[in-house]
């Protein structure tokens, strides 16, 4: 019975969630492990578009377990407005979703104090999506933060409050700015006891099910380059969205994880700030962004498009350790005559094996890129290997080959049967 990772391999957006929802059907659990509702992970079933923020992609089938793990950072009324956005069309989310006890609670004043740092003309600018979120981890790690299991506590939470609501407030004085924030306290208590009834221990239910032989996929949100610690720091987000994340996140042991899968498109994307060795800043870059529909799915940004980066996802496979790749939207390449491939990295004309730690290196090198032919027509919903053109073949045999790991599944689309896993990989037995 394999308990496995799916997590994004790039920047993020590379459809972990379309993943995510296809693999559920044969797993008991689904399980976020980090992030919060800074992550957008769509779904289409059918005619109908789901975008799931907080809550894991396992919610949109009947009779799954979601889990909110410990790692998690859980704004209530976000979290409140998803959950009414989907029962509103029918899914049974108070009885699918239980949400850990220790994670870590966004209050308003997290979201004031990101937008100071972010206007603030000493500091850099990430380019965040605004939600709290790295406010938030900064209290978990300095050891100040509320915790579910105290925000559910009407008198825990009143006494943690106010001392945290201070210190925030005086920051913004500061820098010259006053908040009206005379009702958190208690509009907030009022979304505590709504979230009570889905709070659990969800560590030992996650290891508990796993002794009774159920199988749980656990959901990484961004991407392993918005990793606090491997990723393109400071233009990171603030949790640790690499497979280490996934167990420290949940508390389920590393030893029942059986096969960690990265996901990644068939070219490149990124939003917000930070270096990108391959982007395409030419009409191609316009070209991907339109046919890929790339534009942020939770704040609309246009994406940042770009070439596949080999050395970019050696890096992320070394540190996941990816037993098997999902390439998605190969759909996207359909009418791209020549495709590039960035192949190496140059510094001062030398190559380099090595991801360069710091962000002022990784923005000068430079990208040596391969052009292998295009296929110049449609893959667009092809469910088959052998459907594809062989110039498509071709390209994701080269993805698999410069990377060194293996290609076990090619998304073609955004639904869920748009897919094919390929024969006789290992990530067919890790999902089989
Ligand atoms: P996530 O954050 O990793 O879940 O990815 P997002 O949902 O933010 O972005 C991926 C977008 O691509 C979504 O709109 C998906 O519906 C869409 N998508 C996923 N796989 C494919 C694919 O193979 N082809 C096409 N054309 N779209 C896809
Ligand atoms: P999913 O799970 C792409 C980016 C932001 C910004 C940086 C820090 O949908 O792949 P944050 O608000 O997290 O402090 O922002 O991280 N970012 C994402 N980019 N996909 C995401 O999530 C992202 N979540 C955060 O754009 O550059
Ligand atoms: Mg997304």
């Amino acid at each position: 019975m394999s308990n496995i990772i799916v997590l994004g391999a790039q920047w993020g957006d590379e459809g972990k969630g379309k993943i995510v929802d296809l693999f559920s059907e044969r797993f008991d659990i689904v399980a976020r492990y980090q992030g919060g509702h800074n992550a957008g992970h769509t779904v289409y079933i059918g005619s109908n578009k789901y975008v799931l923020k907080l809550i894991p992609s396992g919610i949109l089938r009947p009779g799954k377990l979601a889990v909110i793990g410990n790692g998690v950072v859980v704004d209530p009324a976000a979290l409140m407005e998803e959950i009414e956005t989907l029962e509103r069309v029918g899914i049974d989310v108070r009885t699918q979703l239980a949400i850990s006890n220790r994670a870590h609670v966004i209050l308003p004043y997290h979201r004031l104090v990101e937008k100071i740092s972010e206007d603030s003309p000493d500091r850099v600018k990430i380019g965040t999506t605004a939600r709290g979120i790295g406010p938030a981890y900064e209290d978990k790690i300095g050891r100040r933060g509320i915790r579910i299991a105290d925000f559910i506590d009407p008198k825990a939470f009143a006494q943690a409050y106010p001392a945290l609501r201070r210190d925030k407030q005086a920051v913004a004085r500061a820098f010259g700015i006053t908040t009206q924030d005379d009702d958190v306290l208690e509009r907030y208590q009022e979304l505590a006891g709504r979230i009570k009834p889905m709070v659990r221990d969800t560590a030992v239910l996650l290891n508990d099910a796993v002794r009774a032989g159920k199988r749980v996929m656990l959901e990484g949100a961004q991407g392993t380059m918005l990793d606090i610690d491997h990723g393109t720091y400071p233009f990171v987000t603030s949790s640790s969205a690499a497979a280490g994340g996934a167990c420290t996140g949940t508390g389920l042991a590393p030893t029942r994880i059986n096969g960690i899968i990265g996901v990644s498109k068939a070219y490149i994307t990124r939003v917000g700030g930070g270096p990108f060795p391959s982007e395409s800043l030419d009409s191609y870059g316009d070209r991907i962004r339109k046919a890929g529909n790339e534009f942020g799915s939770v704040t609309g940004r246009p994406r940042r498009c770009g070439w596949f980066d080999v050395p970019l996802l050696k890096y992320t496979a070394a540190v996941n350790g990816f037993d098997s790749l999902i390439v998605t939207k190969l759909d996207v390449l359909d009418e791209i005559e020549e495709i590039k491939v960035c192949v190496a990295y140059k510094i001062d004309g030398e190559l380099i094996e090595d991801m360069p730690p710091r962000v002022e290196d990784l923005a000068r090198v430079e990208a040596v890129y391969e052009t292998v032919p295009g296929w110049m027509s449609s893959t667009h919903g092809a469910k088959r290997y052998q459907d594809l053109p062989l110039a498509a073949k071709n390209y994701v045999s080269f993805l698999q080959e410069r990377t060194g790991v293996e290609v076990g599944c090619v998304s073609t689309g955004p639904e869920r049967n748009q897919t094919m896993v390929l024969r006789g990989t290992r990530l067919e037995k890790l999902i089989g």
